[in-house]
């Protein structure tokens, strides 16, 4: 069994994911996205590898990567098709609901007129997000309509084309947390809430890890949301309805787990290696 590393950078997390594959002997190379060229012609020097753990930071790399390797017919973790999906918070919502999986109300909208009617349609407040983008930036809550017609009219300005895609989602007034879980194949391992004084409780955004035990409906409502997604290794983000309804916010697919590992005791890179290995075997 070979097993090749695509990344970016050995982050915390990729210093975990080496550990558990030197922990169970398996041979490993790092195929670093700054150096690698690849050859469109030539699948020879990948073709080594049973499975490749792809874990870039930046989304357009993993997405070309990921994209050439399936086409070679190499095995990735995640696929491209997940990491298309997953990348992009449109295409996200539009596979969970496919796939009738709860999501807040969205709005997809292409001028700063036509947002602007999106939000009064939903009331306020609402979120907006670039349809590309993590650890809670560039997301605004809008809670009025002055505040409003501001943000788009930055946005059509100063941003870039890709800020002209508006997806506009209903605010869910949840407790000041949110939930996070880690889905792995076919078995959510393990989640946190993670609490925060702002609206925003990314961890990344100073949101505090709490163990989050699994119940029958977080269990179901993850799986489902992977599922949607096509499968792998994944992370959801789901809010809390005041009425305590469960909603799936959106999967990420080359998920951190630093703060994630002591809060809920479960080894995740070990089961991520074995999930990868499965994968290597063709069992995944
Ligand atoms: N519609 C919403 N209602 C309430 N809170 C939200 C909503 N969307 C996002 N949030 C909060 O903002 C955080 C970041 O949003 P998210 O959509 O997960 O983007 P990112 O990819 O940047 O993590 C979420 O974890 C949640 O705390
Ligand atoms: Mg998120």
């Amino acid at each position: 069994m070979r097993i090749g590393v695509l990344l970016s950078r050995v982050r915390v997390e990729e210093k975990l994911l080496f550990e558990a594959l030197e922990k169970r002997h398996v041979d490993f190379d790092l195929i670093d996205d700054r150096k690698i060229v690849f050859e469109l012609q030539n699948s020879a020097p990948m073709r080594v590898y049973d499975v490749i753990l792809e874990r870039c930071i930046n989304h357009s790399r993993a997405l070309y990567a990921l994209e050439l390797l399936n086409a070679w017919g190499i095995r990735t973790v995640n696929t491209y098709e997940v990491a298309n999906i997953c990348g992009n918070k449109f295409s996200t919502t539009r596979a969970l609901i496919q796939h009738q999986v709860p999501t807040p109300r969205t709005f997809l909208a292409f001028t700063p007129e036509s947002a602007l009617e999106a939000i009064e349609t939903l009331g306020y407040p609402v979120v907006l997000k670039p349809a590309i983008g993590s650890w809670g930036r560039l997301i605004s809550k809008v809670n009025d309509r002055e505040a409003a017609e501001a943000i788009l009219e930055h946005k059509a300005i100063l941003g870039t084309y890709h800020h002209s895609i508006f997806y506009i989602q209903e605010f869910i007034d949840k407790p000041s947390r949110d939930i996070r879980t880690f889905v792995v194949g076919d078995e959510t391992i393990c989640g946190i809430y993670r609490y925060s004084e702002h609206w925003i409780t990314n961890t990344a955004r100073g949101g505090r890890a709490v163990n989050c035990p699994i119940t029958p409906e977080i269990d179901r409502l993850s799986r489902a949301a992977a599922k949607a997604v096509g499968g792998g290794v994944v992370a959801i983000d789901i809010l809390e309805r005041p009425t305590g309804e469960l909603l799936v916010n959106e999967v990420n697919y080359t998920m951190e787990f630093r703060n994630s590992i002591d809060t809920t005791g479960v080894d995740i890179p070990g089961r991520v290696v074995d999930y990868v290995l499965r994968v290597g075997r063709g069992e995944g």
